[in-house]
């Protein structure tokens, strides 16, 4: 299973994924967790694009492809993938379809309102990485965690993300649907019952 997840910021794209993943042995593969690493780690790569994630913006394309390209030559294509928040772009898409064979893109539904709602409560653990919503977080969490907000959900950067989803993600949707790959799978209900939609959309 070669699979594409996409999904305006918020959506539950990282939790959907990460359940699949352990509930199946597929490589969740975040984007935005790699590049999140390259920053925290100072690579010449995270120096490139601290700014650019810190205000919501897209990193260009060519950085993009590149990272994700170099990442799938390293697994082992028996196990699969779920590729979350890659491709963005039209030409993203493009150029995985020329190193990488997509069986289908799933596009988590969710309304704006409810995903600002959940990037407003998100928190993440600065040690384990586990990601939690303040409004469904366990009350010892912050005893055994360390909860922080990532840089880019305040108001203004989530603003910026929305409008990057809107401006240069949903046409990514137009070119799935046009090869019958696209299914959507409605992202509002507890993350199993997400995960579970996902997998049956999948076994169809
Ligand atoms: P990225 O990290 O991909 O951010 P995003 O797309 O904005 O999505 P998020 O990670 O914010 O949300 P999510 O859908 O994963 O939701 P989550 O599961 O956390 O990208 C960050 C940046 O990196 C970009 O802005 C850009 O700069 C750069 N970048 C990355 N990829 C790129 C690319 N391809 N091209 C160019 N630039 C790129 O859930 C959110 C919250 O909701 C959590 O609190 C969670 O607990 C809660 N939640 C999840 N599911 C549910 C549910 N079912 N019910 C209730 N709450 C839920
Ligand atoms: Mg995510």
């Amino acid at each position: 299973m070669q699979l594409v997840l996409l999904g305006p910021p918020g959506a539950g794209k990282g939790t959907v994924a990460s359940t699949v993943a352990s509930r199946t042995g597929v490589h969740h593969i975040s984007t935005g967790d790699l590049f999140r690493a390259a920053v925290k780690a100072r690579t010449a790569l995270g120096r490139r694009v601290a700014n650019l994630l810190q205000s919501g913006s897209l990193v260009p394309d060519s950085l993009t492809i590149s990272l994700v390209r170099e990442h799938l030559s390293t697994l082992d294509g028996r196990e699969g993938f779920i590729l979350d928040g890659f491709p963005r772009t039209v030409p993203q898409a493009a150029a995985l379809a020329g190193f990488a064979q997509i069986d289908a893109a799933v596009e988590l539904i969710v309304p704006e309102q409810e995903v600002v709602r959940r990037l407003s409560g998100r928190r993440t653990c600065a040690r384990c990485g586990a990601t939690f919503n303040v409004a469904s977080m366990p009350a010892n969490a912050a005893i055994f965690c360390a909860p922080v907000q990532r840089d880019d959900d305040d108001p203004e950067a989530i603003r910026r993300r929305l409008h990057a989803y809107r401006a240069q993600t949903t046409p990514v949707l137009e070119y799935y649907r046009s090869t019958d790959l696209l299914r959507g799978i409605d992202g509002t209900a507890t993350p199993n019952e997400v995960a579970d939609r996902m997998q049956a959309v999948l076994a169809d």
